[in-house]
């Protein structure tokens, strides 16, 4: 049995491409710091729940691993610049070490889920060997961490990067911080659909099923196609305009729960545009995306629908990490004696002398 290490497992992408793993037969280490929760991930004999942080990956957990899919990240633009040195800590450098040790321990493929982001906005339409333009840390830290593992590539060691577009659609670790996830909340909780005016700028999406696919591809894919190479994740046909798209979620949501959607538009027009060439993937690897924005819309509006998910502080990253950094610091000013109410102490401790012992 061959196994995957895969960093920040319990997140939006890991939560659903570590039970593909176990279901492909694979033995799975799941490491993350688990901010999330671990309960988003199943009980599987062949998974092994690894709560660690990848700035100290201790080095014996490399030992008989066959491949690394190393998601870790401080994963949006605005959690980026809130937490800039932890981003470019996590998203860069624990990622190249984690690519080094990774070559160290003889670990066969090595693999960076990057973003489309990198490429910031840009008239032409751009692919693997366009000039990239990365304009947050969050995808400054993205183009640092592909620059230094892409030249680890040997003939034994096959390193690939895959640039993501948006990502979309259902996971455990449900996110509505992400466009189509969001207007789709927005659109089924209040029939108001919020689109930035004027709706021409571009934006590459791809579904979280179909991404996923691509990393479990890349495990077996002929490896003179990937090694050293990286790979736009996505569809030429899932480069979508937002005002366009806006009316693919408005009357999805609305063909789903017969209630009236409504676009409004706000702001100065934003004509910041990027479109992406997928063509690589397709011709290198075959691959094209099984899933558009419709069928993502409609299934999130199921779960919405029977209850299963819902919008929550933790489903929006920037204010869940928020959230979490406040009350550490509450905690860590309240707490005595191991708790807050609760505290490390029995009865007889506080009344020695009391009469009805
Ligand atoms: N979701 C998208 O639209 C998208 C698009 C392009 C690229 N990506 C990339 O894909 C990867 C996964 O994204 P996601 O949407 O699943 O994000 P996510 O925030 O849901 O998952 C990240 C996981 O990493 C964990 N983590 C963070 N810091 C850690 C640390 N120091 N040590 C251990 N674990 C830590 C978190 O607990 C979380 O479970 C990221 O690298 C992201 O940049 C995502």
């Amino acid at each position: 049995m061959e196994t995957v290490l895969v960093t920040g497992a319990g997140g939006y992408i890991g939560t659903v491409l570590v039970p593909k793993l176990l279901n492909k037969g694979y033995y799975v280490k799941a490491v993350d710091r688990y901010f999330f929760g671990k309960e988003k991930l199943p009980q599987h004999q062949n998974l092994e729940i690894i709560k660690e942080d990848t700035r100290k990956l201790p080095e014996q957990i490399f030992e008989n691993v066959n491949y690394v899919i190393d998601l870790v990240a401080v994963s949006n633009d605005p959690s980026g610049e809130l937490f800039n040195k932890a981003t470019w800590q996590i998203n860069y450098r624990s990622r190249v070490r984690t690519a080094y040790l990774s070559k160290k321990y003889g670990i066969k493929r090595y693999i960076l889920p990057s973003s489309c982001s990198i490429y910031g906005f840009q008239e032409e339409i751009v692919d693997e060997t366009s000039k990239t333009n990365p304009l947050t840390t969050y995808a400054k830290a993205n183009e640092k961490a592909e620059q230094e593992v892409l030249p680890l590539a040997d003939e034994n060691f096959v390193v690939t990067v895959i640039r993501q577009s948006t990502v979309f659609g259902y996971s455990p670790r449900m996110r509505f911080d992400l466009a189509i996830n969001g207007m789709t909340y927005g659109a089924w909780k209040t029939g108001k659909l919020p689109l930035m005016r004027d709706g021409t700028q571009y934006r590459p999406m791809v579904h979280v099923q179909d991404t996923t696919d691509v990393m479990v591809l890349l495990l077996s894919a002929d490896k003179n196609k990937i090694n050293g190479e990286i790979f736009n994740v996505g569809g030429d046909n899932l480069n979508y305009q937002i005002g366009k798209l806006g009316k693919i979620v408005a009357n999805t949501v609305q063909k789903e729960t017969g209630r009236n959607v409504d676009i409004e538009w706000y702001g100065d027009p934003d004509h910041r545009s990027y479109r992406v060439s997928f063509k690589k993937i397709k011709e290198t690897l075959g691959w094209t995306p099984k899933w558009n924005a419709e069928m993502g819309v409609k299934e999130i509006v199921n779960k919405l629908e029977k209850g299963e998910i819902d919008k929550t502080t933790e489903t929006i990253t920037l204010n869940w990490y928020k959230e979490l950094e406040k009350w550490y610091n509450i905690i860590e000013e309240l707490k005595m004696y191991g708790g807050i109410l609760n505290i490390d102490i029995d009865n007889d401790e506080i009344t020695p002398f009391s009469l009805n012992k």
